[in-house]
């Protein structure tokens, strides 16, 4: 690892993110720099002009991480502008998702045809707030909230995860209790029967993947 790659990794949640892959999805990450937002290609940067610059920033950083993990596939690394939904359009036979928060960007990017849809979001390493439980939580995940402090958070970060690996894919809205989520069994059922399954992370964040 040169220097400048030290200073864009973190060896734990790398470590921790590398027990999230499977043969044919792999999951990158990279802490956002100043500067990142320079990585947008063109079709990206127009197509994100009016975000503020932590934005672009993060979506730079996530292009990266991106771009890098199509080189890891054999992919000429190429532009992905956000869809009319928000999705990011991926080169055909990629399916793919990007996360970010103020610090961390991740992608995760599979060569079909076994995988269908994948969804990844981060969230910080912190309980839920007590404001949003209702929001999020259905009567039937209650249970699993008093064995483990970040439950709550995993559920958001599980249903975010759910809902970039769908959307595209069913075209629907989901709200949080539209989709119901068994952490301890790795999986979710969204309201329109569809299956997900979920890889949970809990590291310097906590990550979800979701993979249909
Ligand atoms: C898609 C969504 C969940 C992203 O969450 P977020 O906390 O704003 O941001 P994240 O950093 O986690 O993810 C951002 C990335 O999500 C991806 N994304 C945006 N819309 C998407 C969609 N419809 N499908 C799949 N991925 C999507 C983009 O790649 C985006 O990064 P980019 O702007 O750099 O391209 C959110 O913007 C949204 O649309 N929410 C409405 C639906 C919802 O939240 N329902 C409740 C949960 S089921």
């Amino acid at each position: 690892m040169t220097a400048s790659t030290a200073a864009t990794q973190d060896p734990r949640l790398a470590r921790d993110l590398a027990a999230l892959a499977r043969p044919g999805l792999l999951v990158g990450h990279r802490v956002i720099l100043p500067g990142d937002e320079r990585a947008l290609l063109d079709g990206e940067a127009a197509a994100m002009a009016t975000r503020p610059l932590a934005a672009r920033r993060a979506s730079g950083a996530a292009r990266l991480v991106a771009r890098a993990l199509m080189e890891q596939l054999d992919i000429a690394p190429v532009a992905v502008p956000p869809g009319p939904a928000g999705a990011p359009a991926w080169p055909p036979g990629i399916i793919g998702s990007l996360a970010h928060d103020d610090t961390v960007a991740l992608a995760a990017l599979a060569r079909g045809p076994e995988i269908r849809g994948v969804g990844i979001d981060i969230e910080p390493a912190a309980p839920l707030p007590p404001e949003m439980r209702d929001l999020v939580v259905t009567a039937q995940e209650h249970a699993s909230l008093a064995r483990d402090p970040f439950a709550g958070r995993l559920l958001f970060a599980a249903k975010e995860a759910v809902y970039k690996a769908v959307q595209p894919l069913d075209g629907l809205f989901l709200e949080f209790h539209d989709i119901t989520v068994n952490l301890a069994a790795g999986r979710a059922v969204v309201r329109n029967g569809r299956v997900v399954a979920l890889g949970l992370c809990v590291s310097t964040h906590l990550v979800a993947l979701a993979v249909v």
